[in-house]
């Protein structure tokens, strides 16, 4: 418990996330206190660094549901950033397919009113498929705060030198910004 506001960070299955350590530093920097959560396959990814990641965020990193009667391990979220977000779990965020703990938070985040930045990092194919479009339709439509791939683009599945970990950090604390009451 730092009493800065808690930001929930939900990393995929796509190459930026193998940088997510930058992105905790980031947020930590501009006065965040991190979770980092992480789908299956994300977690795979990093599997070798996430003693590293739970030291640097002081919290365990979580990739699975708690089990029933467990506590939760994590304070209540103020925002949640869900980045670099697949072509997967976009399609499942908007579908409501919350077998992945970290599709799951988002979903209750979404639908219990906590700001949700969502930063998709696909490629143009996948972009042009029609379920993506209408995905983020949902999305926006339920107040997710969508930052498309013309801003925060992924050319493709294996290089992403246009991902910018800022610009979902800076939508992250408009978002808090927007929700909070001025002292
Ligand atoms: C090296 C590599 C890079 C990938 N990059 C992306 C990507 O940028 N965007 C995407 O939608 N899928 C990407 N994929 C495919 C996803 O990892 C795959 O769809 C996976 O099922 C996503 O699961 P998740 O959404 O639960 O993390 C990539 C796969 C590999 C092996």
């Amino acid at each position: 418990m730092t009493g800065d506001p808690v930001l929930y960070l939900l990393g995929t299955g796509a190459q930026p996330v193998l940088n997510i350590a930058v992105a905790v530093e980031r947020a930590q920097v501009d006065g965040w206190q991190v979770c980092l959560g992480l789908t299956p396959t994300a977690a795979r990814w990093l599997h070798p660094y996430l003693p590293g990641l739970e030291a640097l965020t002081g919290s365990p990193v979580r990739s699975h549901y708690k089990l029933p009667g467990q506590d939760d391990v994590w304070p209540t979220a103020d925002v949640v950033l869900l980045a670099p977000a697949t072509f997967n779990t976009v399609n499942r965020l908007a579908l409501g397919l919350t077998d992945s703990f970290v599709v799951g938070y988002a979903a209750e985040a979404l639908g219990g009113g906590i700001p949700t930045v969502v930063v998709p990092c696909v490629n143009a194919a996948l972009a042009a498929h029609p379920q993506f479009a209408r995905s983020v339709e949902t999305l926006q439509a339920a107040g997710g705060r969508l930052l498309l791939p013309e801003t925060a683009t992924a050319p493709g599945q294996d290089e992403t030198p246009g991902f910018d970990w800022a610009l979902g950090l800076a939508e992250a604390r408009a978002a808090h910004n927007a929700t909070s009451r001025p002292v």
